[in-house]
């Protein structure tokens, strides 16, 4: 793996095969073994060059060779759409689901829970949680609908994309760019996680203003793969997601065939405990923004088409405070998965694994257990350890799908059922 920066013009050349890569030039006549040229487009050509993402991928055949694809009926929870009617302003909370079919891939353990916005509009995100006991072996996915990131909730990942392979565990995120075919193995033969799928703007680094040049998540910590290619003549299926719908076809040799590439569109993985926590030293709760890793900005100045924000290991320390998230009513709507342990502002009921959202202007916080807590703690310095809650926080209120909807939990309201009146005498 080598560094990768989001959001930098940094550029990487690498070759799986010396002299493959060419040097000098992107598309010479005859590439070197007789590699196809192939340039990979994550934004616009005329993109402003801060903003431009591409790749050049050299291959052993163009990825343009494939037959025509059909609709794919294998994952009944993945891209089913949203609901069409009204969605009640009401806050839900999910259980992790249930344990998948043996045999159940990546692809088809995937559950798609909420989206916003159309994947046709180029803006918003979608929320799925993956829960698969297979590998992909000849197959792969593309999602030409927007990038993916994925955050492992148990069970190691190892993504093999046509720029090389990413391996992670849960703590770790890893993004694949719209576009990349992949497959994805199962060291630990099972696997459960939550993909943020945005189709808007690339997700890069949040500006840190007044914060400096250091702190939140740091460049150097971001890492992509070098190349790697497997050399397979065996009939591979395709998956793609496109305008919301799944696809397939049949090539008769792996796609994951890319010898050499250089560009700055490429696949990366970071490390959840490199994330450097900025909090407040003297009293009071700043804004969840000091805790964004990436952010997908819209057309609004400062008003995320999608922000993933964590809520890691950190000490506690502010004076006269109340601690824990407080009550709170957003313009912009919530989407929040736990990784692992407990989130501070929840006795119990949210699970790692399972999912809430609190959608635009839904009034949430603590509950009546975690206020009760922390408004009689002794406010020594503290430290919240052995967690990782995270938060994909988007401008566009969320849907969620049929399945999201018939499988909430009954009760969340009743969490914030039964606080005491304020006594004004
Ligand atoms: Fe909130």
């Amino acid at each position: 793996m080598t560094d990768y920066i989001p959001g930098f013009a940094n550029h990487v050349s690498t070759e799986a095969v010396p002299g493959a890569l060419p040097i000098g030039r992107n598309s010479p006549q005859k590439p070197a073994f007789g590699l196809y040229t192939e340039q990979l487009s994550g934004t616009a050509f005329t993109a402003p060059r801060h903003e431009n993402r591409r790749s050049w991928l050299y291959r052993m055949r163009p990825s343009a060779e494939h037959p025509p694809f059909t609709r794919y009926e294998g994952a009944r929870r993945f891209a089913p759409g949203t609901v069409d009617d009204p969605i009640a302003p009401n806050r839900l909370r999910w259980d992790p689901v249930d344990a998948p079919a043996p045999g159940t891939d990546l692809v088809d353990g995937m559950t798609t829970m909420l989206a916003n916005r159309d994947p046709a509009d180029l803006e918003g995100v979608a929320v799925h949680v993956y829960a698969a006991n297979a590998d992909m072996d000849a197959r792969v996915f593309m999602d030409a609908d927007g990038e993916l990131l994925f955050i492992p909730q148990s069970g190691r990942l190892t993504l093999l994309t046509e720029l090389g392979r990413v391996d992670i565990a849960p703590g770790q995120v890893a993004l694949i760019p719209r576009g990349v075919r992949f497959r994805a193995l199962l060291p630990d033969g099972e696997a459960r996680g939550y993909v943020a799928e945005n189709h808007g703007a690339l997700f890069r680094l949040p500006d840190l203003g007044p914060i400096g040049a250091n702190g939140l998540a740091n460049p150097r910590d971001f890492e992509t793969p070098v190349a790697w290619f497997e050399d397979r003549d065996d009939a591979f299926e395709i998956v793609q997601k496109y305008q919301g719908s799944l696809w397939t076809t049949t090539l008769d040799h792996s796609p994951l065939d890319v010898v050499a590439w250089h560009g700055n569109l490429a696949p990366w993985r970071y490390d959840l405990s490199r994330f450097n926590t900025i909090n407040s030293v003297s009293f009071d709760h700043p804004d969840p923004s000091i805790f964004t890793v990436l952010t997908s900005p819209s057309d609004v100045p400062g008003r995320a088409n999608a922000d993933f924000v964590i809520f890691p290991p950190r000490w506690m320390v502010a004076e006269d405070t109340f601690r824990p998230p407080w009550f709170h009513r957003n313009i912009m709507s919530e989407a929040m998965g736990l990784i692992h342990g407990a989130y501070d502002a929840k006795a119990e009921g949210f699970q790692p694994g399972g999912l809430s959202l609190h959608n635009m202007m839904a009034g949430h916080g603590p509950d009546v257990a975690s206020w009760q807590s922390a408004s009689n703690a002794e406010l020594k310095p503290h430290k919240i350890d052995g967690t990782m809650a995270f938060m994909v926080e988007s401008c566009w209120a969320y849907k969620p799908t049929r399945f999201a909807l018939e499988h909430a939990q009954p009760d969340y309201d009743a969490c914030w059922a039964d606080f005491p009146k304020a006594r004004l005498r």
